[in-house]
């Protein structure tokens, strides 16, 4: 026997057949945009009021509204709201729920407004308020990586090109690339946020409306910036979480980029670090097991948002305008990218605040690998010879030691000064790793003095953030 639904749908007028059960369940969105309640409910207090100056409903009923939203308001957030089995969206469900108490008057709510433009206020409310926590995440994580670099400043470490060993480098300094990019993530959220600033309600299902609305007016109530030029756009545009998810992805990215450095520091043939058992696991059969398991598991979870990114950039394509039911497929991949990101920065900040940094086994690891082996060949052409010579000749002498199974430590004054007699005078500091390190300082080096104005620019860059984060948070809405 085929299920029909009981409840009747606010469009049954046209219908004479009812879509069975399995197909409202189907066709439904409410287990995941019911997440957006809040921002619905504002949505439409904020319509409603507007609705009643601009005399489109009377006062009375829009207080009526204002009184039957608030409950319900205070019912979902105390978890005492009975959803319906039979509720589409959020969007029904909270209609439903009026009109059950208020009667008539719920039923003018709708006035001049459609689902559609509706949907594209509630989600761009939502972006913008997780763009906000998702910044403050990604804030929380480069203090941790701010910290660590201040209280490691004289560690040094292997610098890798094609994972061999390069150029020494300063612990802190790898740490802060990781700082740069997680800084340009920053951006992407704060633009992700301005790019949902913007006051789709009013556009209706496609069109505009015949009723005299202000939508300025509710823009502002709702803490939008604009109300949008262009109501078939309005309703069929999610750039603005293209936006965000590709923010989160791209989070994810240098977030698996650091992980997949932490775990292989931490394998014994680094040992370069050492997680805190807080942040570790073990294994259920071999004993001696340490695993860096929340490390990889950040790892492995950016190819979610990647997926997430895909899966709504492939919804949108060729989508004809207007609204298409297609779009209600953006939360689940939105929503995902949003709370795998968030968690994995929260993740990652005590992960690094408590790991163990083992600066003499970084140490030892610089002392192989010849790293010092630009610094001969800069030596030379200081001392006049062409680089490309210079290259030979300290290739040259890398090959002999490691024929011989010595390092560039291991040469003995005398036999640096045989290759060449500007050797003679400071041979020994120019193979010394610190001094290496020490040696660049420009603009964006590694060395000491340049990590010192890095980290200038890295105070006012955190110090920007936060105060545009303040300020974003500061905007009332509803
Ligand atoms: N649940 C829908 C969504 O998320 C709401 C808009 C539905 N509009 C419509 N005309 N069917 O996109």
């Amino acid at each position: 026997m085929v299920q029909v639904n009981e409840p009747k749908k606010p469009w049954a007028g046209r219908f004479e057949k009812p879509t069975t059960r399995f197909l409202d369940e189907f066709g439904a969105s409410l287990k995941a945009d019911k997440r957006m309640w809040e921002e619905d409910i504002r949505g439409s207090i904020a319509h409603a009021r507007m609705l009643a100056e601009q005399q489109i409903i009377s006062k009375d009923d829009a207080d009526a509204i204002e009184a039957g939203l608030s409950e319900i308001f205070r019912e979902i957030r105390d978890g005492r709201f009975k959803f319906d089995v039979a509720d589409e969206d959020i969007h029904m469900a909270i209609e439903r729920a009026l009109t059950e108490r208020i009667g008539p008057a719920g039923g003018r709510l709708h006035t001049a407004r459609s689902r559609n433009d509706q949907v594209a206020t509630d989600t761009r409310l939502y972006a913008k308020r997780r763009a906000l926590d998702l910044l403050q995440a990604n804030i929380r994580l480069r203090e941790a990586i701010v910290t660590l670099a201040h209280m490691h400043q004289t560690v040094l470490m292997p610098g890798y090109t094609h994972m061999q060993k390069a150029q020494p480098v300063l612990f802190s300094h790898h740490m802060l690339a990781y700082f740069w990019m997680l800084s340009r993530d920053a951006t992407r959220f704060r633009h992700a946020f301005e790019a949902a600033d913007f006051l789709p309600l009013g556009s209706a299902a496609l069109a505009g409306t015949t009723f005299p609305i202000d939508r300025s007016l509710v823009a502002e109530r709702l803490g939008f910036s604009q109300v949008t030029p262009n109501s078939m756009d309005a309703v069929s545009d999610r750039d603005f979480l293209v936006d965000l998810v590709y923010a989160c992805a791209l989070t994810m990215i240098h977030l698996s980029r650091l992980c997949e450095e932490l775990v292989l520091w931490s394998t014994e043939e680094f040992g370069f670090i050492t997680l805190d058992d807080s942040y570790s696991t073990g294994s259920s059969i071999m004993p001696q097991k340490k695993n860096p398991d929340f490390a990889e598991l950040i790892r492995g979870k950016s190819g979610r948002t990647l997926g997430d990114l895909v899966a709504l950039l492939t919804m949108l394509k060729s989508l004809p305008l207007a609204y298409n039911k297609d779009m209600q497929e953006d939360k689940e991949a939105a929503f995902d990218a949003i709370d795998t990101t968030i968690d994995s920065m929260t993740v990652a900040a005590p992960m690094l605040s408590t790991m163990q940094v083992n600066k003499d086994r970084m140490y030892q690891a610089c002392l192989g690998g010849f790293m010092a082996a630009t610094d001969l060949a800069d030596h030379l052409v200081y001392s006049g010879i062409p680089f490309r010579s210079a290259h030979e000749i300290v290739g040259k002498l890398v090959l002999q030691c490691e024929k011989a199974g010595r390092t560039l430590q291991d040469l003995s004054f005398e036999e640096l000064a045989a290759i060449h007699q500007s050797f003679a005078e400071d041979s020994g500091k120019l193979v010394d790793i610190r001094s290496v390190v020490s040696r660049r300082n420009s603009e964006g080096g590694t060395g000491p003095e340049a990590l010192s104005l890095q980290l200038e620019r890295v105070n006012e860059t955190i110090a920007s953030d936060i105060d545009w984060l303040e300020d974003a948070r500061a905007v009332p809405w509803a």
